[in-house]
């Protein structure tokens, strides 16, 4: 199974332009706690390098693009952000990082809990460790 779960976001433009909302249990298939946002990015700078224990987020990119990066310690999947109208939606327990930031690239994360440093896991091989105690490899 694809570790890339796509959103679509229901296109609620017209002939002035475009327009898409995003829901809380709707097309956003959790309680919204947190909403951040992603800009700015210098040339060369990648982020990310982290899973969460439990928190699930929507990242869709407004503008530009980026290139993201998921990997569940089984598969390593990659795809380009770079659509207003579409997300993905990331789990518990996956491992991102994002890369090729364009300069215009604003990229809104929607979180299903609040900011807890102590649900980072930072370390890939900590991550891995967790995910094989979990039974999840
Ligand atoms: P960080 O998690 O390192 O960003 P990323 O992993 O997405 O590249 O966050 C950078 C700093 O911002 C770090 O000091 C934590 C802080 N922060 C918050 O205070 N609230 C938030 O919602 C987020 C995402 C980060």
């Amino acid at each position: 199974m694809s570790l890339i779960k796509w959103i679509e976001f229901p296109p609620l433009g017209d002939d002035r332009g475009s327009l898409v909302a995003l829901e809380s249990q709707q097309s956003i298939p959790f309680d919204l706690k947190r909403v951040y946002c992603i800009f700015g990015t210098k040339e060369g700078v990648s982020r990310g390098f982290h899973a969460h224990k439990q928190l699930k987020q929507v990242a869709v990119c407004v503008t530009g693009r980026c290139r993201m990066v998921l990997d569940d310690g089984r598969q390593r999947e990659e795809i380009w952000l770079d659509l207003a109208t579409k997300g993905i939606l990331i789990e518990d327990m996956v491992w991102r990082e994002m890369h090729d930031f364009s300069e215009d690239c604003v990229l809104l994360v929607l979180a299903s809990e609040h900011y807890d440093e102590s649900d980072y896991i930072r370390s890939y091989n900590d991550f891995i460790v967790q995910i094989e105690k979990k039974g999840l490899l």
